[in-house]
């Protein structure tokens, strides 16, 4: 299996002691038919030669952000663009700081902050660095980004101390990058559907019913699933949110352009259905808008339910569906209800009552209730890392 050919892999190569170990890797790279254009960042030209890292790699070694001679070509952009992945080894402990603040003072921090492409650390450092509490956090924040950490590893150091530090060996990054590549060519062949956002149901051509949900969860669980190869469709009531080109984006506005859209794109190997779908709907929409009455009595009627309908259909069912229950109390009796009335396998409950996750926040924190009545807790953690963790689950079955 040789899931790196034609692969084009931006490596970073920063200011460590390790660094000299890139070189193997550029060329076990290489060996493997992946391309490989490398960015030296400045200390690292201090620790090994462009000129070597050209040599392997068989290309132009970049070095400055301002260094490019065609300034159409904008190196910073293009060279995210074209890559596959981003590998930064060794990352030091400067670098990842850097990155965890977005800072962007140079062509490797700029290119990193840029780039819409996984980004995986290989970091090496002394230990004491390692285990250092600003480390630690910084660390956490690229994961709750989405970055892909490898190692350290256990062992002697180049400074003659000992423990977690050391730069994972070139053979075993490039075993992890194998991994990757090959769980995204198998998940090529799966389609899946995410809904996501509010709905927007109107009274009058001026006023409409909505909810607080954001569609943040939602787009980062469709983000994640077509960087991992799945070939998405989102459908999402009206957010604020953007999204890369590669997903089948559909925007609805009220629950039944959504169910209608749902149906459009099955049949799906998997379906998540994220989107806060209201409950209700105006009976008689006003064509005009209504004026301003002491009273005014509105009719409602309930909604289609568009997971239950999905889930209890027995051709159109997806092998795996995933409800969400937004609960403001109860919320696993409330959640493990929703899980046996819609037939789902998973139901994913998180209590907005909490203001520090749910509608809006960045974070969430979600109680998973599985058909075979196991409960899953997952700490609270950002939207981002949530979805790579509830992805990884979706993946695994499949597998
Ligand atoms: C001899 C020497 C070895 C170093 N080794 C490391 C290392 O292994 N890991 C690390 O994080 N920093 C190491 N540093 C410190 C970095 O070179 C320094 O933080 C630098 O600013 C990193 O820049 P960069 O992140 O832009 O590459 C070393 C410095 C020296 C002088």
């Amino acid at each position: 299996m040789n899931n790196l050919e034609n692969k084009k892999i931006l490596l970073i190569i920063c200011g460590g002691v390790a660094a000299y170990k890139s070189l193997e890797l550029i060329r076990l790279l290489k060996k493997r038919g992946a391309s490989i254009k490398t960015i030296l960042t400045n200390s690292a030209s201090k620790f090994i030669t462009p000129l070597s890292v050209t040599s392997l790699s068989q290309e132009k070694t970049y070095l400055d952000l301002f260094d490019f001679k065609n300034e159409a070509e904008m190196d910073h952009i293009s060279l995210s663009r074209w890559s596959d992945i981003v590998l930064i080894a060794p990352a030091t402990a400067n670098t990842i700081s850097k990155l965890s603040y977005g800072m962007s003072d140079d062509l490797a921090s700029t290119i990193v902050l840029a780039s819409d492409k996984k980004i995986f650390l290989a970091p090496a450092m002394n230990v004491r660095m390692w285990e250092h509490k600003a480390n630690q956090e910084n660390l956490n924040k690229l994961k709750n980004y989405g970055y892909k950490i490898i190692g350290p590893e256990i062992g002697d150091m180049a400074c003659g101390e000992y423990g977690e530090g050391k730069m994972t060996e070139p053979n075993i990054i490039i075993e992890r990058l194998e991994l990757y590549f090959n769980k995204i060519k198998k998940n090529k062949k799966l389609k899946a559907i995410v809904t996501a956002g509010p709905t927007h149901e109107y009274i009058d051509p001026v006023r409409y019913i909505t909810n607080k949900s954001s569609g943040k969860q939602g787009y980062e669980i469709a983000k994640s699933l077509c960087s991992n190869g799945f070939e998405t469709t989102l459908i999402s009531g009206p957010t604020n949110l953007k999204l890369d080109s590669e997903i089948n984006f559909i925007k609805v506005t009220n629950a039944d352009e959504m169910f209608k859209e749902t149906l459009n794109h099955l049949p799906a190997d998997v379906a998540i259905f994220s989107a806060a779908v209201s409950d209700w709907k105006i009976k008689n929409i006003a064509n005009k808008k209504i004026k301003k009455n002491p009273e005014v009595n509105l009719k409602l009627e309930t909604n289609i339910d568009i997971l239950k309908y999905i889930s209890n259909h027995n051709s159109l069912r997806p092998k795996l569906v995933i409800g969400f229950a937004a609960e403001t109390d109860d919320v696993e009796m409330n959640a493990k209800k929703k899980l046996d009335e819609k037939n789902c396998d998973w139901i994913i409950a998180n209590d907005v009552s909490d203001r520090t996750i749910g509608f809006g926040s960045d974070l969430n924190e979600v109680t998973i209730f599985y058909k075979n009545d196991e409960i899953e807790k997952i700490t609270k953690m950002s939207k981002t890392l949530l979805a790579e963790k509830i992805v990884e689950k979706v993946i695994s079955k499949f597998n």
